[in-house]
Order: C-alpha cells, then sequence, then structure tokens
C-alpha cells in the first residue's frame, strides 16, 4: 500500500529498531527508511538481520544489522555505540523485542514468567536506558529524539495464556508514561508506545494463534474482527516520529481496529431491539405498584 506521508519527512534521521528483522519491526524500519530515515536494526539471529538488511537497501534504505540481545546490557551498549558510529547520531529508538509463548499459569515456571519481563520489560528500560546519551544530542523533529515501544492490549483486560506477557506489556506502558514525564521535561525527548491488535504474517500471530486456533478470524471483514497489517503499525509509528506527532507525549495509540474492546456478542443485534421492547413493557406494569413515571 501507498503510504500517504510525504518520502521525505524523516530525512536525515537515524533510527535504531529493536527486533528489526522481521514482522512489525521490520516494516516500521522499512518505512522509516522509505519517508528518508537510516536505519540500524538488532536482533539475536544474524541470519535474519542480513536478510533484513538485504531486502532495505534492496529499496535504497541505509540500513545495517547488529547482533545482540536486549536481556544483556553489555549488548545493548555496544549495538547503539556501533550505530552511533556509523550514522554519527541517533534520533529514534523503537523497542520491538519481545518474547512470546502461550502457556497456561500452571504451566508456567517463574522463571518462564521472568524470561517475557526480561525481554520486553526490563530490555525496553535497558535500551532507553542506554540510548539516553544519543537521544538527548539527537536533532530530530524536536530538540530531543523519540522512543516508540511496542506494546500489546493484552493486558487492558485479560488474556488466556497470556499472563507472562501481559504483567510485561503492563510494565512497558508504565515506562513509557514514566520516562515521558521524566525525559520529556529534562530532555525534551518524546516516549511513546503503540499498541497492535493482531497483525497478519507476523511471528506472534504464528505463535499466539496459530492455525490449528484459527477459525474464520483471518478471513472475517469486519473492522472489530479482522486482522491488522504490519503497515498499520509502521504507518502509527511513522506519525508518532514525524512533526505531525510532536505534541504527542506518553500515549500508548492502539492501532487494532478496536479489537481490544470486543467480546463475544450474546444476542443477537436485531433480537436485542425486541427483547428491549418486551422488557420496557414488562417494566411499565410496575408489579410492585409503583406508577411507571416514578421508575
Ligand atoms: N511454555 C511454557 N514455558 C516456556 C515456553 C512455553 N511454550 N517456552 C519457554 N518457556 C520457559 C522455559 O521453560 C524456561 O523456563 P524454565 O527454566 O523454568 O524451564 C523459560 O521460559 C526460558 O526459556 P528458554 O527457552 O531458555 O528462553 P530463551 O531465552 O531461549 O527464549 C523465549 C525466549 C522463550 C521468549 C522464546 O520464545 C523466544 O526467543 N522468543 C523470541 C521471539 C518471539 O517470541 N517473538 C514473538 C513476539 S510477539
Amino acid at each position: 500500500m501507498e503510504s500517504p506521508f510525504k518520502a521525505d519527512i524523516l530525512k536525515g534521521q537515524v533510527a535504531f529498531v529493536t527486533g528489526g528483522g522481521s514482522g512489525i519491526g521490520f516494516e516500521i524500519s522499512r518505512q522509516f527508511g522509505k519517508h528518508g530515515a537510516s536505519v540500524a536494526i538488532m536482533g539475536r539471529r544474524r541470519q535474519v538481520l542480513d536478510d533484513a538488511v538485504s531486502a532495505l537497501q534492496s529499496e535504497g534504505i541505509q540500513a545495517i544489522g547488529l547482533d545482540g540481545d536486549v536481556r544483556k546490557r553489555e549488548d545493548a551498549s555496544r549495538v547503539l555505540e556501533e550505530a552511533f558510529k556509523h550514522f554519527g547520531k541517533l534520533d529514534i529508538l523503537v523497542n520491538g523485542a519481545a518474547g512470546n509463548f502461550l502457556a497456561s499459569p500452571e504451566d508456567l515456571s517463574p522463571n518462564g514468567l521472568k524470561t517475557v519481563l526480561d525481554i520486553d520489560s526490563v530490555g525496553t528500560f535497558t535500551m532507553c536506558h542506554e540510548a539516553l546519551k544519543y537521544l538527548k544530542k539527537g536533532k530530530g523533529p524536536s530538540t530531543g529524539g523519540l522512543i516508540l515501544n511496542i506494546s500489546a492490549t493484552l493486558h487492558y483486560t485479560a488474556s488466556w495464556y497470556q499472563i507472562h506477557v501481559s504483567a510485561a506489556k503492563a510494565a512497558v506502558d508504565s515506562i513509557t508514561r514514566s520516562l515521558a514525564l521524566e525525559w520529556g521535561t529534562d530532555y525534551d525527548i518524546r516516549v511513546n508506545g503503540i499498541a497492535p491488535g493482531p497483525i497478519q504474517d507476523t511471528p506472534g500471530m504464528r505463535k499466539l494463534a496459530p492455525a490449528e486456533m484459527q477459525s474464520d478470524v483471518s478471513r472475517d471483514d469486519r473492522l472489530l474482527r479482522k486482522l491488522g497489517k504490519t503497515w498499520d503499525i509502521a504507518m502509527a509509528a511513522l506519525y508518532l516520529a514525524s512533526d505531525a506527532g510532536k505534541f504527542v507525549n506518553g500515549t500508548t495509540m492502539i492501532v487494532d481496529g478496536g479489537h481490544w474492546l470486543s467480546k463475544p456478542r450474546y444476542i443477537a443485534k436485531e433480537e436485542v431491539k425486541n427483547l428491549s421492547r418486551v422488557v420496557e413493557k414488562k417494566s411499565r406494569k410496575s408489579p410492585v405498584g409503583i406508577p411507571s413515571s416514578k421508575l
């Protein structure tokens, strides 16, 4: 799909994307690159990074791949320094690296929970912490740089087999708000999040909604039921990273077509009207003798 944004909205900027080798992180890297940014992507698997960098470069994007694990502070510090040395500055940090799997609470060991918290929550903080010295010097749309944390909507209610990720993403959202307050005040750095709904063709979907579990959801075309595209998330990221988003700080933008609001519908729409009439009629009869005007 064509981007609705001008091709130069991120011209001259340098973005660093963790988890940039695949899925949502890759598409954000690609769209940032297509809108003028140079991009450093970080991941654990060298081959995935190499393939992603080749794909980005084939579209004329200046890109490098740096391998490291966001759980290791020394990796975070090393790759950020390498990116800074390569491009000469750093304007945008996108925390897209995440870990996930389906597990019921009784099958999840405390270490399983900790592993996801370490990647998603502590990893996000570690990257922010190590990137601060570069983002302070950023010359992006504002005088400071920008941080974008990829979150989720799982924890707004509760999600089956996702206790670990729900806890981890709740912490990510909290980190987003705290850093937005503190670093927005002290360094003019904006810190925002994006909470994607179910997005097709991502490692997350392959793990959380394997073909065996999908019924007709992926074929459903209604807004609240259909799957999003990585493009949808990348467009939200572009908005937040561009001048258009320069007054947005401390928010986590939900990009899910309204999916998280939806619960299974117990009564068909047509029946609601009829049922409502019946209930109203009954209540007007006022069984305990109270005049209907007083009800
Ligand atoms: N169900 C229950 N527990 C699980 C599990 C599963 N499917 N997968 C891993 N765990 C537990 C392990 O049992 C272990 O706990 P233990 O030591 O008490 O046994 C703990 O999690 C760590 O597992 P390990 O395989 O050593 O971690 P890792 O660092 O190699 O891998 C993961 C991290 C588990 C998050 C792995 O899925 C991963 O690397 N994911 C990255 C990609 C990804 O998930 N993308 C989707 C993003 S939405």
